[in-house]
């Protein structure tokens, strides 16, 4: 895969995962870079698919600790109205709500806080560098335009209930979720089971709260397929282990109405 539009390998040290950004203990965090190019051919692909350029309600439905989802939001804020974060499990949700935290100035001044307590009592270089990338973080903020609004909430990505409950009908104009492969994370239901065919259960769940100018993109091990017969494929590429999909719905829902892919007009 040739990166379009993340060409160049910035220093990307202030969005490091584990410095500013709390990580989740023993799930390596999503590559930077990737999540960049990711996004930003999705925002191509609102823009030829559907001429639209206004800023996306961005959610992520395996969400972990919302570590792609607040990159981005630094990254790509101008493009970005809204994140919305869910994961079926209770501690990721616990601390994508504090990643997300981290996308308002008070979020940072009370980090940068909880850094400075931390530097104080145990002198580290580490500390010190995490405090300087908490400014330079606060900075980009002060450069917005506009605000980000962020959440994060429990549920299944399969659960079309439990996300209609959450998530305003037909309101999501990009889904860009890193679904659950490799030892470090496994897809699961609610009772602990695996879930049969989740890709596409997860594709089904989210038609109802997609919105009619919307671009899904899913990366995944090469085992998963992200294909459903009421999406049309945009485009697939390979990266190391990864696989990542891009999608359109063929068309979206009505708001309301139950939730079967075959209330879809065309497959
Ligand atoms: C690869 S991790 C995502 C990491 C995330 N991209 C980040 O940057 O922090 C996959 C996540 O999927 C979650 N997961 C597993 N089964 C799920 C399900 N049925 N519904 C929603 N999330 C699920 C796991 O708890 C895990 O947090």
């Amino acid at each position: 895969m040739q990166y379009k539009y993340a060409p160049e390998q910035p220093d990307y040290s202030d969005l490091s995962s584990g410095r500013v950004f709390y990580s989740l203990p023993g799930h390596p965090a999503f590559p930077v870079r990737l999540a960049s190019e990711i996004f930003q051919r999705c925002v191509a692909h609102r823009k030829t698919s559907y001429q639209v350029l206004t800023p996306a309600v961005l959610y992520d439905p395996c969400c972990g600790a919302a570590y792609h989802l607040s990159v981005l939001a630094y990254l790509h804020g101008e493009h970005i109205r809204e994140i919305i974060a869910s994961d079926i499990d209770e501690k990721a949700v616990a601390l994508a709500k504090r990643n997300l935290g981290l996308l308002s100035t008070e979020g940072l001044e009370e980090r940068s806080a909880e850094i400075s307590g931390m530097l104080e009592q145990y002198g580290k270089d580490s500390h010190r560098d995490a405090l300087k990338s908490a400014f330079a973080l606060k900075e980009k903020i002060s450069a917005r335009n506009h605000p980000v609004e962020a959440r994060a909430f429990q549920a299944s990505a399969v659960d079309a209930r439990t996300m209609s409950l959450n998530i305003k009908p037909r309101s999501v104009d990009i889904v860009f979720t890193d679904v659950p492969y490799g030892q470090h994370s496994r897809w699961r239901d609610v009772d602990g089971r695996e879930l049969k065919d989740p890709m596409h259960s997860m594709l089904d769940a989210l038609l109802g709260i997609l919105s009619p100018a919307s671009i899904v993109a899913i990366t995944s091990d090469k085992q998963q397929k992200a294909a459903h017969e009421a999406y049309q494929r945009l485009e697939q590429f390979q990266v190391g282990k990864r696989r990542v999909v891009i999608l359109k719905p063929i068309s979206v829902i009505a708001s309301g109405a139950k939730q079967s892919h075959l209330q879809f007009t065309g497959s």
